[in-house]
């Protein structure tokens, strides 16, 4: 059994209601050492507050995700964010996330724009509180990576990172971290696989952004952080080195990341 951090998993997701207190009990004992929950909105981000505090395995980031802005006026958006900053002080929370950019529905530019702001909003107050961020950039790369670069005191991981090799090069040089789901294990990864040829065991984390894209072969069903193991195994694979170094490595590389002990 591999010992591994799921370094994003939503346990505030409805498909956790039946058995959410038995499966996140049940963890360490299946191997899942920790796991970091973040927040898409007020909600669920006092939602990965509470489970931080329950669960001594559990971390919790807060934030805005771009896809949940929409229709918040400015001023409840000012709200929610000011309360998202105060729970950031919480000291089971170790990052801002996830925040970020996603095209793939938002097709309008004003739109693009408001969430460029949002996610800018959220890197101040990163900075401010000298937190690393949880980035989610779905089909808008470089409009993300020219954000990231004007705050080069933020720390960034790419999570559930879906751009190619060369996009993982310049994220590198940058310093970010990059984080991959069970999309690596699927048949038509190759894209994703080739990201991971490229980029240092040190910049590496795993995954699984549950309850959704569960790892092959659990393809289709609900995802949980125990099956966080087979990013590791695709890992090592990919790497030429053993699962148990593959397992160790990520979850040295979270914890540095998050700053947990
Ligand atoms: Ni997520």
């Amino acid at each position: 059994m591999l010992t591994v951090f799921d370094t994003h998993a939503h346990y505030d997701a409805e498909q956790f209601d039946a058995d959410r207190d038995t499966l996140l009990s049940g963890m360490p004992e299946q191997g899942v050492e920790l796991i970091l929950n973040p927040g898409c909105d007020l909600e669920t981000s006092r939602k990965a507050v509470s489970y931080a505090n329950r669960y001594p395995w559990m971390y919790a980031a807060v934030g805005y995700h771009p896809e949940n802005i929409e229709g918040l006026t400015d001023e409840q958006l000012a709200d929610h964010l000011s309360e998202i900053e105060a729970m950031a002080k919480d000291p089971r929370v170790k990052a801002i996330g996830e925040i970020g950019l996603d095209y793939y529905w938002c097709k309008e530019p004003a739109a693009r724009k408001r969430q460029q702001e949002v996610f800018r909003m959220q890197m101040r107050m990163a900075k401010r509180l000298g937190l690393p961020v949880i980035i989610h950039d779905r089909e808008a790369h470089l409009d993300s990576l020219t954000i990231v670069e004007q705050y080069p005191d933020v720390k960034c991981v790419f999570h559930c990172y879906s751009g190619s090799a060369e996009f993982a090069k310049q994220l590198l040089e940058l310093g970010c971290m990059i984080s991959f789901t069970g999309v690596i294990t699927f048949k038509n990864s190759r894209k994703a696989r080739e990201a991971v040829e490229v980029i240092p065991m040190d910049r590496l984390m795993i995954e699984t952004d549950a309850p959704y894209m569960a790892p092959e072969p659990y393809r289709g069903k609900r995802n949980s952080s125990l099956y966080v193991y087979r990013m590791a195994e695709t890992i090592a694979e990919i790497k030429g080195i053993t699962p148990e170094e593959a397992a160790r490595i990520t979850m040295e590389n979270g914890k540095r990341f998050f700053e947990i002990d």
